[in-house]
């Protein structure tokens, strides 16, 4: 269990061989700890991360949230935020710029954060599938996770820990991408049998397959709302879905950036998907066939791509009906 008594100490980090943390696939490294996440964790993938970081901070115009995050860190000295699957750490960093008097931990199951963080910023190596997160109830007063739910198996079980975590009153904000496409406008299921993007949509297909044999529900994007209020520990559940430009046909600036970076995202991320579905038993030609002909959609202008991100915020409920 961490307390605040050990926070200081930065004792709970005795990393000595950062090695321990990886193994290869594919010319990629992937996390030990949590065997079903199979995104790699290397520098590409760190790269990935921080284009959807700046991506966030368009959107949010300028800001790495959403919601009453401010107030909710008002007041008081011991101020607690926890940011889930943090990865290199810059949204736990950029908060801790932010709100200096407040202390910040991330959590990821690889060791690849920034080494010089602000003074109250920590980052620690656990498993976040956990059913007992190492921390006491109503020990935080904000939870940010983050593209992180292909890491998550049980995600209401996970829902159900980051309400037991927060105070009354205290907030959280999940982000996450919709693993299904858009074409057009229009949604993959509309596109009849040899229309539209197909290579495109077909791995993301295979995707979405490949991570239901992982045990991820794909649907927890789209499904924040019901899976918040079915906890019953949630109250002012807002939910948002932002449509996300990709590419580079906008004339609007922040729709041109947005696109970009999506774009970028999107371009980094088909090679990473190569070591999970050779893993999951695709034979290695067909998936760089696949990789390369999704490419070809994405870098071809025939269709107007486009993505949604799932974002909502809500607080904890005062009254715990679950006691
Ligand atoms: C795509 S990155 C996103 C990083 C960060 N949240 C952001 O938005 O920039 C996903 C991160 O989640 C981490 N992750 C995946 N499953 C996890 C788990 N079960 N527990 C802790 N971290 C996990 C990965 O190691 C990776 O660093």
């Amino acid at each position: 269990m961490f307390t605040d008594d050990n926070h200081d100490d930065n004792q709970y980090l005795p990393i000595d061989d950062p090695n321990m943390f990886y193994y290869e696939m594919h010319g990629r490294k992937f996390s030990f700890l949590n065997e079903s996440y199979l995104l790699p964790v290397d520098e590409d993938e760190i790269q990935r991360s921080d284009l959807l970081h700046r991506l966030i901070k368009f959107i949010f115009n300028g800001r790495i949230y959403c919601g009453p995050v401010r107030e909710t860190l008002q007041f008081g000295d011991y101020r607690n935020v926890l940011d889930l699957g943090t990865g290199k750490g810059s949204w736990a960093v950029e908060l801790s710029e932010e709100f200096c008097w407040v202390r910040v931990a991330g959590v990821d199951v690889v060791p690849i954060q920034f080494t010089e963080v602000p003074p109250r910023c920590r980052f620690e190596i656990w498993d976040i599938n956990t059913y007992d997160m190492p921390y006491e109830d109503g020990h935080f007063d904000l939870i940010h996770a983050r593209f992180v739910h292909e890491g998550i198996r049980d995600y209401p079980g996970f829902l159900r820990q980051v309400g037991r975590l927060l105070r009354p009153g205290g907030m959280v904000i999940l982000i996450e991408p919709d693993l299904w496409q858009f074409a057009d406008g229009k949604p993959e299921r509309e596109f009849t049998f040899g229309s539209g993007p197909r290579a495109w949509f077909l791995i993301w297909e295979t995707y979405r397959g490949c991570l239901s044999m992982l045990g991820i529900d794909t649907t927890v994007p789209q499904q924040f709302k019901r899976l918040l209020e079915e906890t019953d520990l949630f109250d002012n559940i807002n939910v948002h879905e932002g449509i996300i430009p990709v590419g580079f046909n906008h004339t609007e600036p922040t729709a041109l950036t947005v696109g970009q970076l999506q774009w970028m995202a999107h371009d980094l991320l088909l090679p990473a998907l190569k070591p999970m579905f050779v893993h999951l038993g695709i034979l290695e030609s067909r998936v760089d066939r696949m990789i390369q002909e999704a490419q070809r959609d994405l870098y071809s202008s025939d269709f107007e791509l486009s993505s949604h991100l799932h974002i909502v915020w809500a607080t904890r409920r005062s009254y715990d009906p679950l006691i």
